[in-house]
């Protein structure tokens, strides 16, 4: 079978990780175009896999003009996203997109409406669903929430504080709930299902160093899920440190991490357990299998149609923090 041909729109940190993996998939993908308004970025991808400067652009639309591709990635910042899943669209190319795939929920929503018309195989990079222990996770979760016995959960993330130029700008990066525990959310989701109604405080004035920055340094939020089931959610870029998700029982707890672990205790016994994978790399070798043709696009395990969820979820959060604590539900 044929590799696919792959381009990149962005080539700063996160399409690094991306071609970390791709070094590792050249029997099944080849990186052959690559655009970034920054060109040394799109010419050092160039370098690292071995195409001609002529196929190195500083406007996506000319690359898409140019170049024949059979799947893109989108690793811009969440601000940036201009139209170019569009033309994916209109071309009928995959795409991964990374996350929160744009601020403007009615963007999103026209993406998805576009997406389904041509039936495009979409991924988007809320790549911890793909750590193998969830896999047991969601089946001892999922038996609990059947039988109606998790009353709640408390999850919190310190998620530290980026030093790209348009993280600390709300306008750019949607601000620390959006930009960066839309990955602890959307597990949330994955885990427990979907949540109805969240209401949300922020507070600023703890980081005084970072100059001109207007994104809130914690917020408390109380989510209500679908199922009954009711939570809080801490979150910071004040500080770095872990963070997990909490679930209480009326026998019982179990900590889940972020990137899979997870400790289970029950009356007579405890148990635990971390992932044995590479979830980043799965993540991306999904994507690029299904594209292949061969696994179903169903393997993928965060599409667009379902990260917008997510998506619509952190806004609401915001919408919430930025208007009070007034109870908001998510759009979607
Ligand atoms: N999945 C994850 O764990 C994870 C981790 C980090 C970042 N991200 C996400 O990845 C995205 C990018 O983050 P980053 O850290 O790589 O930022 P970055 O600033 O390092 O890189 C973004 C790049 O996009 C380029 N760019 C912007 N607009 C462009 C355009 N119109 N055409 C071509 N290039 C353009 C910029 O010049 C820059 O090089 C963000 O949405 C972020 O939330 C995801």
């Amino acid at each position: 079978m044929k590799k696919v041909r792959l381009g990149f729109i962005g080539c700063g940190g996160i399409a690094q990780f991306h071609f970390s993996h791709y070094d590792k998939m050249k029997d099944k993908a080849q990186i052959v175009a690559a655009c970034d308004l920054i060109p040394e970025r799109a010419k050092a991808c160039a370098e690292r896999f071995g195409f001609d400067e002529k196929h190195v652009y500083t406007d996506y639309k000319q690359m898409f003009e140019k170049e024949k591709l059979d799947a893109i990635h989108i690793c811009v910042q969440p601000g940036a996203h201009d139209g170019m899943e569009f033309i994916a669209i209109d071309k009928g190319i995959p795409f991964f997109c990374q996350k929160p795939m744009t601020l403007d929920l009615k963007y999103a929503k026209k993406v998805l409406a576009g997406v389904k018309k041509k039936k495009l195989i979409t991924a988007v990079g809320l790549q911890c669903r793909y750590a193998d222990t969830f896999d047991f996770i969601k089946s001892y979760v999922g038996a609990k929430i059947s039988r109606n016995e998790i009353a709640m959960l408390s999850a919190y993330r310190l998620g530290g504080f980026p030093m790209v130029w348009w993280w600390r700008r709300k306008e750019q990066s949607g601000g620390q709930v959006v930009e960066q525990t839309i990955h602890n959310y959307d597990l949330c989701r994955y885990l427990f299902g979907d949540i109805v109604q969240v209401q949300s405080a922020c507070r600023k004035g703890v980081i005084t160093d970072i100059p001109d920055n207007n994104v809130e340094d914690a917020s408390s939020t109380i989510m209500t899920f679908a199922n009954g089931i009711i939570g809080t959610f801490n979150t910071g870029c004040f500080g770095n440190g872990p963070g997990d998700i909490n679930v209480y029982t009326r026998k019982g707890k179990m900590s889940i991490g972020l990137g899979g672990n997870y400790r289970i205790e029950e009356p007579n016994q405890v148990f635990t357990g971390s992932p044995s994978n590479d979830y980043g790399f799965d993540c991306d070798q999904t994507f690029i299998d299904a594209v292949r043709g061969e696994i179903d696009a169903d393997e993928i395990l965060s599409p667009y149609s379902d990260a917008i969820k997510s998506l619509a979820l952190t806004l609401a959060i915001n919408e919430s923090m930025d208007n009070g604590g007034i109870p908001v539900k998510p759009a979607l």
